[in-house]
C-alpha cells in the first residue's frame, strides 16, 4: 500500500517531536511536511534530527502551503493556530485534519464543527487507548449510578502545560453529563493547585488540576455516593502513547468522508458519532 503523505503542524513541540520520530519509523506514512510557528528560527533545520530520530531529509517549514502535498495533517499546537489551520484546510477542501490541541473556547468548538463540514476532522482531547476506554467506562458508570452521586475529576500535568483543566478532564466531565443524560449538570473547575474542601454534592461535577514537574498526564475520576466512593484513573507514562494514537487516528481519518470524529470512532469503542 502506498504510504500516506503526512504533515505535522507543531512539529517542534513536545508532542510534535514524538510524532515526527514515530512517523519516520512507520511504513504507513511518508513524512511530507513539518510545520513550525511562522518566522521560527527552526525553519530549515532537519525535523528528524531535531526530534532525535536521525536525519529525515525534511526541513521544518513555516508556510502552510506545503500541506497541500499531504493526505492528512496532525495538529498539536494551540487553539488559535489550530483553528486558523482548520479554516484554511476547509477552504481548500483538504487534506484531512487530526487535532490533539486542547484548551478550546466555546466559539472555537463551533468553528471546528463548521470546518468539519468540508473536511474529515478528528478532535481528540487525549489520543491514548486507555483514556478513550476510560471515557466510555465513566459514561457507563454515571448512567448506572445516577445523579445521587457527585463526581470529582482531578488532572495532574507538567508545569509547562498551558490550559487547565486538561482537555481530558473536560472530556471526562462531558462523559459524566452524557451518562447522566443531563447536559446542564453543574460543573465547576477550581483554580490550578486548589484542592477540594468538601466532596461534590449529588449531581455535581468538580474538577481540580495540579501542574508539577514533568508529569505526562494523570487523571482520576471519583464517584462520590452516599457512604461510598468509586475511583477510576489513568496514568500516562510516556508521550509516545499520544503520538502512537495520533498516527492511528491519522491513518483511519484519511479514509473517512467529511465530518467531525473522535478517538472513540477510531477505536470503535462506541457507535460512530455517538461519543
Ligand atoms: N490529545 C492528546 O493526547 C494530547 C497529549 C499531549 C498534549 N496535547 C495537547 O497538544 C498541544 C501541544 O502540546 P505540547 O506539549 O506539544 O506543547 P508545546 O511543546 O508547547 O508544543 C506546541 C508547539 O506548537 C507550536 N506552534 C504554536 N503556534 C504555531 C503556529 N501558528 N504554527 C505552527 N506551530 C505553532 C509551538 O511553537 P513555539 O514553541 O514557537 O511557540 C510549539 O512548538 C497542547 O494543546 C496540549 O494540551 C494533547
Amino acid at each position: 500500500m502506498t504510504p500516506l503523505k503526512l504533515g505535522i503542524h507543531g512539529a517542534a513541540g513536545r508532542l510534535g517531536q514524538r510524532i515526527v520520530a514515530l512517523a519516520l519509523a512507520d511504513a504507513r506514512f511518508d513524512l511530507a511536511a513539518a510545520l513550525v510557528r511562522p518566522d521560527s528560527s527552526l525553519c530549515g533545520e532537519d525535523a528528524g534530527l531535531y526530534a532525535g530520530a536521525g536525519a529525515a531529509g525534511l526541513a521544518f517549514a513555516d508556510d502552510a502551503a506545503v500541506l497541500a502535498r499531504c493526505d492528512v495533517v496532525i495538529d498539536v499546537t494551540t487553539p488559535d493556530a489550530a483553528i486558523a489551520l482548520a479554516q484554511a484546510l476547509a477552504e481548500a477542501g483538504g487534506p484531512a485534519l487530526v487535532t490533539g490541541t486542547t484548551g478550546w473556547s466555546a466559539a472555537q468548538e463551533v468553528a471546528l464543527g463548521e470546518a468539519a463540514q468540508a473536511i474529515p476532522l478528528l478532535r481528540a482531547g487525549n489520543f491514548s487507548l486507555g483514556v478513550t476506554a476510560l471515557t466510555g467506562q465513566v459514561r457507563q458508570l454515571a448512567a448506572q449510578l445516577g445523579r445521587r452521586w457527585g463526581v470529582h475529576i482531578h488532572d495532574l500535568h507538567h508545569s509547562a502545560k498551558k490550559d487547565a483543566p486538561s482537555g481530558t478532564a473536560l472530556m471526562l466531565a462531558e462523559a459524566v453529563r452524557a451518562g447522566w443524560g443531563h447536559d446542564d449538570a453543574p460543573t465547576r473547575a477550581l483554580p490550578v493547585g486548589e484542592s477540594l474542601d468538601q466532596p461534590p454534592r449529588a449531581g455535581e461535577i468538580l474538577i481540580t488540576s495540579a501542574r508539577e514537574g514533568d508529569a505526562v498526564g494523570v487523571h482520576q475520576v471519583r464517584f462520590c455516593g452516599p457512604g461510598e466512593t468509586l475511583v477510576l484513573g489513568h496514568d500516562a507514562h510516556s508521550r509516545d502513547i499520544f503520538a502512537r494514537g495520533a498516527l492511528t487516528a491519522a491513518h483511519w481519518l484519511a479514509q473517512q468522508p467529511a465530518g467531525l470524529y473522535t478517538m472513540a470512532d477510531v477505536l470503535a469503542l462506541t457507535a460512530p458519532g455517538s461519543a
